[in-house]
């Protein structure tokens, strides 16, 4: 699913991030990455889609190959597989709720009609349907990470990114939309999330990872 080997990540020749990194994160596992700001959290997770190519090492994600000189077309086959949520939403603010979640189908080419029964289906499954045709700014910071967390659905992928999904949220709508990603990894997808604070209610079997001094090791 998701295997690095000897992964050295880094921005320019003089710094490395995470150095020698080894990870392997099966299908339809639940990963929980922690550590300090700068210890190379929004880094990792950018290797995994391919926002950053590792200096060293081999990544190899779903079935690609992400090396050093991994090409457009590489990366943009990738991200067909992947899903992902930000801290600060990242919608389209002169888009609707609506058209937001369609996004992902939209650019992978899908019918009009494909689009919008996944579309309705997805408002239901984070119960935004009746916010569907309001614009971002209309919603509240939970309403608007629902509508970000139902758009990594859209284009089906099995793998879900979220850096600081819940940043920038409440207790309760934190709850809400952990909720949406634990019944997302119920149903088989892996689900990686990053985050400063560790959910001490999760009852299903998860996995942590904590990144410090560019290293990174797992909590077992
Ligand atoms: N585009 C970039 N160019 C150069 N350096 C960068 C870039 N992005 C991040 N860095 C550096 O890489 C290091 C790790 O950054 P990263 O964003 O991965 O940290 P983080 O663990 O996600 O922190 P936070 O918890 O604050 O989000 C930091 O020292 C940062 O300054
Ligand atoms: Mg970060």
């Amino acid at each position: 699913m998701i295997k690095a080997e000897n992964i050295t990540l880094s921005y320019n020749k003089n710094e490395n991030i995470l150095s020698n990194i080894n990870l392997h994160i099966k299908e339809g596992d639940l990963v929980f990455i922690t550590g300090m700001s700068g210890s190379g959290k929004s880094t990792l997770l950018k290797s995994f889609y391919g926002a950053i190519l590792p200096k060293d090492g081999v990544l190899k994600v779903n079935n690609h190959e992400i090396q050093r000189r991994a090409g457009s077309s590489t990366i943009n086959s990738l991200r067909r597989g992947i899903g992902i949520v930000f801290q600060d939403y990242k919608l389209i603010r002169e888009w609707t709720i609506e058209k937001n979640i369609a996004l992902p189908m939209i650019i992978a080419g899908f019918s009009k009609d494909a689009i919008q029964k996944q579309v309705n289906k997805l408002l239901t499954h984070v119960k935004l349907t009746h916010r569907k045709d309001r614009f971002p700014e209309e919603l509240s910071g939970g309403e608007q990470q629902r509508a970000g967390v139902a758009r990594a659905l859209a284009h089906n992928p099995n793998i879900i990114l979220a850096d600081e999904p819940t940043g920038n949220l409440d207790d309760y709508s934190t709850g809400l939309v952990m909720e949406l990603f634990l019944k997302v990894n119920a149903l088989g997808k892996t689900v990686i999330i990053v985050t400063h604070r560790m959910p001490t209610d999760i009852n299903v079997k998860f996995r942590h990872f904590h990144l410090e001094g560019g290293n990174i090791n797992e909590y077992l």
